[in-house]
């Protein structure tokens, strides 16, 4: 569960507006960060992720608030998020190891497995015996079979599919997706049996990524469908508590006794300038609503708690690409800037044709002219931008893409064996590089 002893968060206020534009950056500042550690370069302020995280608590003041770490998972982003008292959400051992490296302690850890590989579910059990506060989100029957038999008998939420989804593109709405936990109509029965193997304590649904406003009606559907299926759960005589055939219980069931209903992340972060931040009392409240009471299982009349895993919101807006113009290339209809960034550094753009604001740190007051920026990848889906308006691009100047920190450097690869960039943290008026600059060396280095 969330830490706690940590300080009492602040709401959002003119210390912690609900977004830090691209606009509000430093430029002097991020230009001499570029100088000195060349680009591309990723940059990430942990004072941002620190109020990110305050403004979530603040919110959510009842709720076990978790970092879907997949957003990013650099060590002192992760240390961060730890020390503002969050817990942490897994997808893999990868992420496992580095949570647990980073210090969160077992019960602040939530591993979610998806058609997990063998080694990483040997990983999960036998992280699991050095701390047994762990627990493991399963979203197939199949999975909970595979952790009997390596001997795990511990902490137990079923993931469930609550076919709704929600969220920026097609390629992230897994709530409606079968790839992706038990089907609603099987969800009772699933945990029933689970909880004669393993101790059940919570259930899981995500209805997908960047949820904006407009889409608050899925995320209610999806909270609500999810409240149904705790109350048939935790009180299995009580005939008015399902509202359908996938909530519906069986004659001398006995009470699951969970301790949690995660609803999943997915809170959007506004991309493009013009955007509106999310307004995160309103979600919260419309969640809270939603899900309704569920009573714990002999508990005194108190509740079963309300989880959530935001990833994207707690590091989007911290963080930047910074890029250098290399080419400048006017044709008859517009400018195309040639940046030493691509899209091996930042995908989104190439994979979800997702919108991410630019500056011209060096642009001054110059004109705008319309201008495509585009990396040095042999692929025309590498660009970040077409056709907009930006402060007249010069050989040498420096861009910023902005609302960069989530999904960032966590998707870059090494496609045309293009070393990854380097990252420098920004905490009070220190800059410190967090990750070196790959080199060619690095490149080659696993080969035999
Ligand atoms: N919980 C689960 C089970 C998830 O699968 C995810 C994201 C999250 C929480 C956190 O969602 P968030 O709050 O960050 O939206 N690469 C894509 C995003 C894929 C997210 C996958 N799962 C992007 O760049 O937009």
């Amino acid at each position: 569960m969330s830490d706690p002893t940590t300080e009492a968060a602040s709401p959002a206020n003119d210390d912690n507006p609900a977004v830090r534009r691209l606009a509000d950056w430093d430029a002097d500042r991020l230009q001499a960060i570029a100088r000195e550690h060349d680009t591309p370069l990723y940059v990430v302020d942990l004072d941002r992720v620190r109020e990110n995280c305050a403004r979530l608590r603040d919110a959510f003041p009842d709720a076990d608030v978790r970092y879907a770490v997949k957003a990013h998972t650099g060590q002192a982003v992760l240390e961060t998020v730890r020390e503002a008292g969050l817990d942490a959400e897994c997808a893999s051992a990868g992420e496992l190891d580095r949570v647990l490296a980073a210090g969160f302690p077992g019960d602040r850890v939530h591993y979610t497995a998806v058609n997990p590989p063998a080694r990483d579910l040997d990983y999960a059990v036998s992280a699991w015996n050095e701390e047994p506060g762990l627990t493991v989100t399963v979203g197939a029957a199949d999975t909970l079979d595979r952790l009997a038999e390596r001997g795990y008998d511990g902490r137990v939420c079923v993931r469930v599919n609550p076919g709704v989804g929600a969220g920026h593109h097609e390629k992230v709405r897994t709530g409606a997706d079968v790839k992706f936990g038990v089907p609603y109509d099987r969800a009772t029965q699933v945990v029933r049996e689970a909880d004669e193997r393993f101790e059940v304590v919570g259930i899981h649904a995500h209805a997908g990524s960047g949820i904006d406003a407009g889409q608050l009606d899925s995320h209610r559907e999806l909270v609500s469908r999810m409240g149904d299926l705790a109350r048939s759960l935790v009180t299995p005589d009580d005939a008015g508590a399902a509202t359908d055939d996938a909530a519906a219980t069986t004659d001398d069931a006995e009470p699951v006794d969970l301790e949690y209903v995660d609803v999943g992340g997915g809170f959007g972060v506004p991309y493009e300038e013009s955007d509106p931040p999310l307004d995160l009392a309103a979600v919260a409240d419309a969640t809270r609503s939603a899900l309704g009471p569920v009573p714990r299982v002999d508990g005194d009349g108190t509740e079963v708690t309300l989880a959530v895993e935001p990833g994207r919101y707690v590091v989007a807006d911290a963080g930047l690409l910074l890029t250098r113009v290399n080419t400048v290339k006017p044709t008859a209809e517009e400018t195309v800037v040639g940046v030493d960034a691509g899209m091996t550094d930042l995908l989104r753009p190439a994979m979800y044709d997702a919108y991410h604001p630019i500056r011209n740190l060096s642009g001054g007051d110059r004109d705008e002219i319309p201008v495509t920026v585009a990396g040095p990848i042999c692929e025309s889906a590498d660009v970040f931008s077409t056709k907009r308006p930006l402060a007249t691009p010069e050989r040498g100047d420096v861009l910023a893409i902005g609302i960069a920190g989530a999904y960032g450097y966590e998707m870059a690869s090494q496609y045309n064996s293009r070393p990854r960039p380097a990252e420098v943290a920004l905490e009070d008026d220190d800059a410190r590089v967090v990750r070196r600059r790959e080199t060619l060396a690095d490149l080659t280095e696993v080969e035999r």
